[in-house]
């Protein structure tokens, strides 16, 4: 089996579903392997728009989802999900893994009282701290009467059909999809902790979350937005309070698919970017969004930090304080166009701009929602 797996390269939201669903094409199989509803991943195929919280986009497709060991899963909001696609005409064909943890009813009350890190309250961290803890509950003991309660032993019989072996079921195929959910700065180690989700969100989780070896990995894409934002607190170097921010956010229709929440919205970091690069191994970039740039008289990009007289070019472990050191680059008018070739020469300034910062080529933009608004480079 050979596995191509999709990242985050920042703060989450960089368009990652919108991009699995593209490149899922003749794969046999797309696959999850850590995080559970705390994801909200969007694709819009012929103006019907898929928001997904557990099954990986491919299933759009008609493709087979694999829901990983390294998943946390709510099965009563699962279900909901899975109506929620019959509802568009879809009939989902999931493969849940025995080992992935059940995230309860006293693990949801739990994340219910979080005010510190602005967590999407859907049990994530408490459900990973019951893990950790080895007291967690499995989705194979849904299928016992006598480690459930009613309700989940209910949403477990609901579920039977589709629970099985992953790693094994993953083993016999030939080409697999791997969708990561949040972004590598939310990552629990390598994120700016503890501002951060309760999972690793990196390439290198992907075997561990799904039971596969590493030698199994062809390819690592990061996707990044053509800026930056973030939902929930923690620190944001680059994230701007005003006129600039109200306009990225608008634009680009910052509001979190999952809570609703507005995002926080600010100028490309390449420093993150640069790091993600690295610590996810990535061997070609996606700059999604551009379009939401269209329009600007100048674009930023964040070429390092300062702080006490300090210049910085590589991601510090601890980002507070430290203020961001701009290059301001001409604005371009439209990129929503049918080549690369046909960008204007400002766009793809700013696309080389960002390639020479973060060391990777960017090998495809997406200009737009829909499936058809991607541009390959040439
Ligand atoms: P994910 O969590 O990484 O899958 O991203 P989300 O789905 O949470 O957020 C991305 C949002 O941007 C969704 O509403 C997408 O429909 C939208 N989107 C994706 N690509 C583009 C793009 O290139 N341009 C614009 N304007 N919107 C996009
Ligand atoms: P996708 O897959 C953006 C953020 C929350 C909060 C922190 C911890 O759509 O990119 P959690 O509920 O995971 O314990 O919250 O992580 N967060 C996300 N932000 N996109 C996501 O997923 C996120 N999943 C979690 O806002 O700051
Ligand atoms: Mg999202």
């Amino acid at each position: 089996m050979k596995a191509t797996v999709i990242v985050g390269c920042q703060f989450g939201d960089e368009a990652k579903g919108k991009m699995v669903d593209y490149f899922a094409g003749g794969v046999d199989a797309v696959a999850r392997f850590q995080g559970g509803n705390n994801a909200g991943h969007t694709v819009i195929v012929e103006g019907k728009k898929y928001v997904l919280h557990f099954i990986p986009s491919g299933v759009v497709r008609g493709l087979k989802c694999v829901l990983g060991n390294g998943m946390v899963i709510e099965p009563r909001k699962l279900l909901e999900e899975i109506e929620m696609l019959r509802g568009l005409g879809i009939e989902p064909d999931l493969l849940i893994d025995q080992k992935a943890h059940v995230i309860t009813q006293e693990e949801l009350d739990k994340d219910a009282k979080d005010s510190k890190i602005g967590t999407t309250k859907k049990g994530i961290g408490p459900c990973y701290e019951d893990k950790a803890a080895r007291t967690g509950i499995r989705v194979m003991d849904l299928l016992d009467k006598g480690m459930v309660s009613d309700d989940y032993y209910g949403a477990g019989q609901k579920l039977k059909q589709y629970i099985g072996d992953a790693s094994l079921a993953l083993f016999g195929m030939k080409k697999v999809l791997i969708e990561g959910a949040q972004g590598t700065m939310l990552d629990i180690d390598h994120g700016t902790y503890p501002f951060v989700t309760s999972s690793h969100t990196v390439a290198g989780s992907a075997c561990s979350g799904l039971g596969i070896g590493p030698g199994t990995i062809e390819k690592v894409v990061g996707i990044t937005k053509a800026y930056t934002t973030r939902v929930g607190n923690g620190p944001f170097p680059t994230e701007l309070e005003g006129a600039d921010g109200e306009k990225l956010r608008e634009k680009g229709k910052e509001f979190g698919a999952t809570t609703g929440r507005p995002r926080r919205c600010g100028w490309f970091d390449a420093l993150i970017v640069k790091y993600a690069m690295r610590i996810n191994g990535i061997n070609e970039l996606v700059l999604t969004k551009l379009d939401v740039l269209d329009g600007f008289d100048k674009v930023k990009v964040c070429v390092a930090y300062e702080k006490d007289g300090e210049r910085v070019e590589d991601l510090p472990p601890n980002l507070d304080g430290w203020k961001p050191v701009y290059d301001e680059l001409p604005g371009w008018e439209n990129s929503k166009v049918a080549s690369y070739e046909e960008l204007p020469k400002e766009a793809r300034g700013y696309i080389e701009k960002i390639e020479s910062l973060v060391g990777v080529k960017i090998t495809m933009l997406s200009t737009g929602p829909a499936r058809d608004e991607v541009l390959k480079r040439p």
